[in-house]
C-alpha cells in the first residue's frame, strides 16, 4: 500500500489505496485520513496555502498543473513545492509543511 510521509509531523505515515483510474490529490488523501493541512480556498487552486515541500518521491506525483505552473511563474510557489490540492499521487511520497503554512495547534517537528 503506498504512503505519504510527512517529515515535519514526526514522520507521520498516511497509507492510502491507489486507484490509477481515479487518482487522488495529496490533499484529498490527507483529508480522508483526518490530517490537518491548510487549504484556505477549499482546494480550488486559488490560494497556494496548501503547498508542500517535496522531500522524496517526486516521480510519484502527477505533472504540475497549469495552475501550479502559473504560481511558480509568479513566485508564489517554488520549483520544489507542489500544491496538495493539485498534485495527484501515484506512489510513495515524502512531504513537508512549509514554515509559513503551519497551522496553530498542530505539533511540528524538524
Ligand atoms: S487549497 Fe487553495 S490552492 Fe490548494
Amino acid at each position: 500500500m503506498p504512503k505519504i510521509t510527512i517529515s515535519n509531523q514526526g514522520h507521520k505515515v498516511v497509507n492510502y489505496k491507489l486507484n490509477n483510474a481515479a487518482p487522488l490529490t495529496v490533499l484529498a488523501i490527507l483529508q480522508e485520513n483526518n490530517i490537518d493541512w491548510m487549504h484556505a480556498c477549499g482546494g480550488k487552486g486559488k490560494c497556494t496555502s496548501c503547498k508542500c515541500i517535496i522531500v522524496s518521491g517526486e516521480v510519484n506525483l502527477g505533472a504540475k498543473t497549469q495552475v501550479e505552473i502559473d504560481f511558480i511563474d509568479s513566485g508564489k510557489i517554488l520549483d520544489f513545492q507542489q500544491m496538495t490540492c493539485q498534485a495527484l499521487v501515484f506512489g510513495n511520497v515524502g512531504i513537508k509543511v512549509p514554515e509559513k503554512n503551519k497551522l496553530p495547534g498542530v505539533n511540528y517537528t524538524n
